[in-house]
């Protein structure tokens, strides 16, 4: 491979070498199966491992606390906008949408329709500024008797981010994170749902461009894993500090670089 090309597109954003590396050799053979795991059973153990190790691996980065569910779902956020409403508003039940953006306005406009223009209202918006930037604190009207506040945290069109989380009164979040979820570490309490596209920002990080120089790389978590790195005996997410040729291709996929090849 002679270039990888550093992606700033607003979508799909670019995995980390190893990660890709480590994809295309299990395409042939996944877990000794003899398949790629686009060929196996969904009910088979090796893609629930996938599975389970995927759920796992979001509650531990996130910091998400037992009592939360975490699902893989279909549909995006466009099902999503229908969907919280259809669960989350029976029986009249109110919510209350922060209208900041193109994704925003999608996701209030989409309530509506399911919980009714009385239930379902716009708390703030600066959608006759073009969206130019956030409601200010005074600019937000919340309903004591609101069931959730949603919110968009990054409206990708406009680019307005909720860098400190609206104040509700303890109404908990309903929040949008389809384009900024896992950029920084943050507090999941006060959210009741937070839902995002999986192919999207999740742990967003340049990948390396291949060298023959050496690259540093050292494994994302400090927690124990029972697999085992393909380049040294060092355990999955142990402090793997082991040096390598940048151009190994079968490091574990959990492995970042430390140093960039330029750097270095
Ligand atoms: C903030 C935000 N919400 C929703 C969407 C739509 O997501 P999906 O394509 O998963 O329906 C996007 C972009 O695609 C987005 O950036």
């Amino acid at each position: 491979m002679s270039k990888r090309t550093i992606n700033f597109y607003a979508g799909p954003a670019g995995l980390p070498l190893p990660a890709l590396e480590r994809a295309k050799e299990e395409l042939l053979d996944f877990a000794g199966t003899g398949m790629s795991v686009m060929e196996i059973s969904h009910r088979a153990k090796e893609y629930d491992a996938v599975h389970e190790e995927a759920l796992a691996l979001t509650r531990e980065l996130m910091g998400i606390p037992a009592n939360y569910k975490v699902l893989l779902l279909q549909g995006g956020a466009h099902l999503s906008f229908a969907m919280i409403p259809l669960n989350l508003l029976r029986h009249g039940q109110k919510a209350d949408y922060l209208v900041t953006g193109n994704w925003a306005e999608k996701a209030y406009k989409e309530a509506k329709l399911v919980g009714g223009e009385e239930n379902v209202k716009c708390a703030g918006t600066t959608k006759e500024l073009k969206f130019a930037r956030l409601p200010k604190p005074s600019e937000i009207k919340i309903r004591k008797d609101a069931s959730f506040v949603h919110f968009t945290s990054n409206d990708t069109v406009e680019g307005t981010q909720w860098h400190t989380f609206p104040e509700t009164g303890g109404i908990p979040y309903v929040c949008d994170m389809s384009s900024d979820i896992m950029w920084r570490p943050f507090d999941v309490k006060p959210f009741g749902l937070i839902y995002a596209g999986a192919r999207r920002t999740s742990g967003l990080l340049v990948s390396p461009s291949p060298s023959s120089g050496t690259t540093s790389w050292r494994c994302a978590r400090p927690t124990t894993c029972p697999a085992t790195c393909a380049t040294s005996s060092t355990p999955r997410r142990t402090a793997c500090t082991t040096p390598r040729p940048a151009s190994a291709s079968t490091s574990c996929a959990t492995c970042w670089p430390t140093t960039s090849p330029s750097a270095a």
